[in-house]
């Protein structure tokens, strides 16, 4: 009995190391949780925003662009083309899966690389699996004499600028 008493000091200090530790992985725990909540709420309550360049091309100065030329601007995926009826715009990208469409002069067509879809001047379909033809895009010349085209709107094939 003696024995027992002499340990009871001991032991109770053991308790309360034990208890604290476990007091302090439950505060711990509960700490993670709340930063995990807080987290999750910042995530969901901060906007869900993708930014996106504007459709809106600046293409520079009309007399970049001679008569009978084609031009094709990689970076926005237009064509910029002037014959004799006027300036107009064409969508490069193919109306079958979406590739980059080149004009071929030697051929005088506008050809996708990827499946064979071929297309005239005027973006009109000749041979190949693209349903449709390459939309006519919306162009105009700003107050600085510069050709504008948007790329989000397009406008009934043979409307051509004359400027
Ligand atoms: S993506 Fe142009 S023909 Fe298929």
């Amino acid at each position: 009995m003696t024995a027992t008493t002499q340990h009871e000091p001991l032991q109770k200090s053991a308790e309360l190391d034990r208890r604290e530790f476990f007091t302090k992985i439950g505060l711990g725990s509960l700490g993670i949780a709340a930063a995990g909540t807080l987290a999750f709420y910042y995530q969901y309550l901060s906007p869900n925003v993708l930014f996106e360049p504007s459709p809106i091309v600046n293409a520079g100065a009309l007399d970049r662009y001679p008569l009978g030329s084609v031009t094709l601007d990689v970076n926005s995926a237009i064509y910029l083309i002037h014959i004799a009826d006027g300036y107009f715009s064409l969508s490069a990208i193919c109306t079958h899966l979406g590739c980059v469409t080149a004009w071929k002069p030697e051929l005088k067509m506008i050809a996708c690389p990827c499946h064979g879809s071929r297309f005239n001047i005027e973006g009109q379909k000749l041979a190949g699996p693209a349903p449709k033809p390459l939309p006519w895009l919306k162009a105009w010349v700003n107050d600085d004499g510069e050709l504008m085209v948007d790329r989000s709107i397009t406008i009934p094939q043979f409307q051509f600028l004359r400027v």
